[in-house]
């Protein structure tokens, strides 16, 4: 029997438990289902969704119970000012990751770059700085082809952006960037949080080494890619940023420490020395 969306978004928001985050992830749902906007899902409480919307609202509802994320239920995540296509093949990009653009793109340097975003994952870097720099050049990479076709979806249209499969920076003798940048896989694999993340791509997340190992092959490969006055910026746990600052120095850069918004440690930016 066809229900109203009043009644399909009661119903779903009592199986998901009928707290507040409840409610808005079963309007987000309905939205998703019906194709209506969230407006409309409020304006027209009367309106009545066919019983295929409804048997898909219903499985989607038990997907999300049992810790499904709502963006690779709706399969969207927004980022910066874009909305980005995600699959449990990338990442779910975080709002932390953030601060890595807005320190990019705060520089008091403007003239045009050449970019790399290591491990680009939905491509949520690359194609936000793209976007926001079209006289930039931009390479996106990523060790997972999979990820790297959803990145190449949402870069569709930027023809100042490049994709390219390998690992790190080991495909690019020659090439010289002026600046690097890169949220690579920073969580021990003992740490405790892992087991709130199993729907998320274990290769986007795990490193070994205590969680360093990306970070350090990252720091290392790269400064010979480095233009003159080029720099290295790297997102990192929050407590890795004492261990990232000591090997950025090590590797030959001058490196400086930045917060995200909650006030934790979560980026350090090496400069390339003139001596390097
Ligand atoms: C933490 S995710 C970051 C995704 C995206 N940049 C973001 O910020 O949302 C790390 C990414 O690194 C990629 N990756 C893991 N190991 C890699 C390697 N050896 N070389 C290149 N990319 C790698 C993963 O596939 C994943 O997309």
């Amino acid at each position: 029997m066809a229900k109203t969306i009043a009644e399909a978004l009661l119903e779903a928001s009592a199986a998901l438990g009928n707290k507040p985050d409840h409610r808005r992830d079963a309007a987000l749902l309905l939205g998703h289902v019906t194709g209506l906007s969230r407006s409309d899902v409020i304006a027209h409480p009367e309106a009545l969704i066919c019983h295929a919307q409804l048997s898909r609202l219903q499985a989607m509802t038990a997907r999300r119970r049992k810790g499904h994320p709502m963006a690779y239920l709706i399969g969207t995540q927004a980022f910066w000012d874009l909305d980005f296509k995600v699959t449990p093949d990338t990442l779910i990009p975080r709002p932390e990751t953030e601060l890595l653009i807005e320190i990019i793109l705060s520089q008091d340097d403007t003239a045009p770059k050449t970019v790399m975003d290591l491990g680009t994952g939905s491509g949520v870097i690359a194609v936000t700085l793209a976007a926001a720099r079209p006289d930039w050049s931009v390479i996106a990479t990523d060790a997972s082809i999979k990820a790297l076709r959803i990145a190449q979806q949402n870069g569709a249209g930027l023809t100042n952006l490049d994709f390219v499969a390998g690992h790190w920076l080991a495909c690019f003798g020659g090439v010289v960037a002026d600046i690097i940048v890169a949220n690579p896989p920073y969580i021990d694999p003992l740490d405790s949080h892992l087991a709130a993340l199993v729907f998320e791509p274990q290769s986007a997340l795990v490193a070994q080494d205590n969680g360093y190992a990306d970070l350090k092959t990252i720091i290392h490969q790269s400064t010979p890619l480095l233009a003159k006055n080029g720099y290295l910026l790297l997102e990192h746990g929050y407590n890795q940023q004492d261990a990232v600052l000591r090997e950025m120095r090590l590797a030959g850069y001058a490196p400086t420490a930045y917060c995200d918004l909650a006030g934790n440690p979560r980026a350090v930016m090496g400069h390339r020395k003139e001596t390097l």
